[in-house]
C-alpha cells in the first residue's frame, strides 16, 4: 500500500514514517467565518487516507469544514498506524506538538484515530492527558455524538469493530486530491493472521463492500473528471459479495470488470494482491481490458519457506514462483513490485539468501523494504524470540535495498526507447516546467509540458532517459 519514497534512496520506497503525514484541506486561504473547523493529518496505508476522506465527509454533515492551519481550527485529528513501532513513534511526536497548541487554547478538542487508536483503546486517556477522543476504525459514524460529549468535556472512547462496516453509503470528500487519482475502498479488515502483523487486531474481520456502489463511486468520479481509481483492500484478491437478492457471486474478478467497464478512459488500479489467493481469473481479466494497469503489488515478504511459514502467509517459496510466471505468461508487460521483511524471528543467513535471490528472479520493478518490528499481541510476538540483532537486521535490510535499486534502474533503463500512454497527472515536484504521470506499469514519467496538455488527458510519451525512480521522456 502507500509508504513514503525515502528522498535519500531514489528510486526505492524504504519506510520513512517520519515523513508520512499529510494534511488534508479545502481552502488554501483563511478559515470560512461561522464555521467550525478540523485539521486531520493521516499516517500509515492507503486505507486510512482513504478514511480519513469518510471522515470528513461525516463531519462535513454536522458543520465542520477542514482547514490546513492548525491553529485555527477547533478539532485536530491524527489517523494513525500500528504497522511498526516507529510508525506509532511518530505519532507520539506529533501529539507533543499538538499539545504545545492546546495549551493555550483549552477549547480545542484532540482525537486520535486509525489503528493505533483501535490497539492501545482506553490505555490513550491515561497516557496522553491531551487526547479528548480515540475513535477507532469502525466507528466514524459515531464521531458527531462524540464529538458533541467531548465539546461539553467529556473524554470519548468509541473502539468497537464491527463485522458489517463498509461505509458503502458515503461519499468521501476528496480534500488533497490532484482531481485525476481517486482511491475507492472495496473492503475493510483482513482475515489473515500473518504472524508479524497488527493489522487483523487494529481493523477486524474481512468484508466486503456492495459491487454496485463501488461501481457507482467509480462513475461519480470520472463525471467529476477524475481518470484514475485505485481499488483499495489489505487482501483485494479474497473480495466476495453475494447478492442478497438473487444470490449471484461477486468475486475480485469481476468487480474489477464492472470497474472497467464504468469507462474505457477510466484506468483501474488495486492494492494489495496477496499471493496465495491471487487467480489466473483475475490475470485473464486485466489481459482483456486495456484500461485496468498492468501493474501488480505482490508482497513476497521472504523468499524462504520455512520462514514464510513461520510468518503464517499460507505460501511457499514455489507457489510465490508460480504466481510470478502465470503473470509472465499471462501479462508479459505487466510490473510487479514487492513488500520485504529482513531480519524476522530466527533467519538465518542462508534464508536471507534466498530473499536476495527470490528478489533478483522476480525482477521486481519497486519494493517497500522493512527491518522486522515486533508488535505486541501478534502470534509471532507471542511464540517466536525477536531473536536476529537489531544490526544484522539492518544489515541485511541493505543488502535488500542495494539489490533491489540496481534491478530498478536495470528495469527503468531497458524502458528507454519505449514510447508508453501516460496519464497526466501534476507538475512534476522538480519543475514547474514539466509535468508527471504514470505509466500502465505504474512507473512515473517525466515530461516538458506543451501548450493544451493539462492534468487528466492520456499522452503518449518517449521515454530518453532513467534513473531508479523515474522515466524521463518527451511527448511522442
Ligand atoms: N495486506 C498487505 C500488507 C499490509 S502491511 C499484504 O499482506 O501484503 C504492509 C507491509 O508492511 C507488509 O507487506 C509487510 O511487509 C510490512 N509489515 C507488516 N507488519 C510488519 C512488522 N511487524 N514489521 C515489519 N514490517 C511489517
Ligand atoms: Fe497483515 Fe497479512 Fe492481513 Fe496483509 S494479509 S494485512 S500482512 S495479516
Ligand atoms: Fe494501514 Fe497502518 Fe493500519 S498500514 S491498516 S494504517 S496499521
Amino acid at each position: 500500500m502507500l509508504y513514503d519514497a525515502n528522498p535519500t534512496l531514489e528510486g526505492i520506497k524504504t519506510i520513512d514514517e517520519s515523513k508520512q503525514g499529510s494534511v488534508f484541506y479545502k481552502e488554501s486561504t483563511g478559515a470560512t467565518p461561522g464555521l467550525k473547523h478540523f485539521y486531520i493529518e493521516s499516517y500509515g496505508c492507503q486505507m486510512n487516507f482513504s478514511d480519513s476522506e469518510i471522515v470528513a465527509s461525516i463531519l462535513g454533515d454536522i458543520g465542520f469544514a477542514p482547514t490546513r492551519n492548525v491553529e485555527e481550527s477547533d478539532l485536530i485529528l491524527i489517523n494513525t498506524c500500528s504497522i511498526r513501532e516507529k510508525a506509532e513513534e511518530t505519532v507520539r511526536k506529533r501529539l507533543k506538538a499538538f499539545e504545545i497548541i492546546k495549551r493555550n487554547r483549552p477549547d480545542l478538542k484532540v482525537g486520535v484515530l486509525g489503528c493505533m487508536a483501535e490497539r492501545l483503546k482506553k490505555q490513550w486517556l491515561e497516557e496522553e492527558k491531551l487526547v479528548d477522543l480515540v475513535v477507532g476504525p469502525d466507528a466514524y459514524r459515531d464521531l458527531p455524538n462524540l464529538i458533541g460529549s467531548a465539546e461539553d468535556g467529556g473524554r470519548m472512547v468509541n473502539v468497537l469493530l464491527s463485522r458489517e462496516e463498509t461505509y458503502a453509503d458515503i461519499s468521501p470528500v476528496r480534500l488533497d486530491s490532484n482531481g485525476v487519482t481517486a482511491f475507492i475502498s472495496i473492503m475493510r479488515g483482513c482475515d489473515n493472521m500473518c504472524s508479524f502483523c497488527v493489522v487483523p487486531f487494529t481493523r477486524g474481520r474481512e468484508r466486503s463492500r456492495d459491487p454496485f456502489s463501488v461501481v457507482a463511486e467509480a462513475q461519480d468520479l470520472f463525471e467529476k473528471g477524475y481518470r484514475e481509481v485505485t481499488l483499495l483492500g489489505q487482501n483485494v484478491d479474497s473480495y466476495k459479495w453475494d447478492n442478497p437478492e438473487n444470490g449471484e457471486h461477486v468475486d475480485f474478478a469481476d468487480l474489477l470488470e464492472m470497474t472497467a467497464l464504468v469507462n474505457p478512459e477510466l484506468r483501474v488500479r488495486f492494492s494489495t494482491s496477496h499471493p496465495k489467493d491471487m487467480t489466473d481469473k483475475v490475470l485473464h481479466t486485466m489481459a482483456t481490458y486495456e484500461n485496468i494497469c498492468k501493474y501488480i503489488h505482490l508482497p513476497v515478504q521472504s523468499g524462504n519457506s520455512r520462514i514464510l511459514e513461520l510468518m503464517n502467509r499460507t505460501y511457499d517459496r514455489e507457489w510465490y514462483m508460480d504466481r510470478m510466471e502465470s503473470i509472465r505468461r499471462i501479462l508479459p508487460d505487466a510490473a510487479v513490485s514487492s513488500d520485504i521483511i529482513s531480519g524476522f524471528c530466527s533467519e538465518t543467513e542462508e534464508e536471507h539468501q534466498d530473499t536476495l535471490s527470490i528478489i533478483e528472479w522476480s525482477n521486481y520493478s519497486m519494493a517497500y523494504m522493512f527491518t522486522y518490528s515486533e508488535r505486541p499481541g501478534t502470534l509471532a510476538a507471542r511464540k517466536y524470540p525477536d531473536d536476529v540483532p537489531e544490526d544484522v537486521k539492518k544489515r541485511r535490510l541493505n543488502e535488500i535495498i542495494r539489490l533491489q535499486t540496481a534491478l530498478s534502474l536495470r528495469n527503468n533503463q531497458n524502458d528507454i526507447g519505449k514510447t508508453f500512454k501516460v496519464l497526466v497527472e501534476r507538475d512534476s515536484s522538480k519543475s514547474a516546467a514539466d509535468f508527471c504521470g504514470r505509466n500502465s506499469q505504474n512507473k512515473m514519467c517525466v515530461f516538458p509540458k506543451s501548450e493544451g496538455i493539462k492534468p487528466g488527458d492520456y499522452v503518449m510519451v518517449k521515454i530518453h532517459d532513467a534513473t531508479s525512480a523515474t522515466l524521463l521522456g518527451k511527448l511522442a
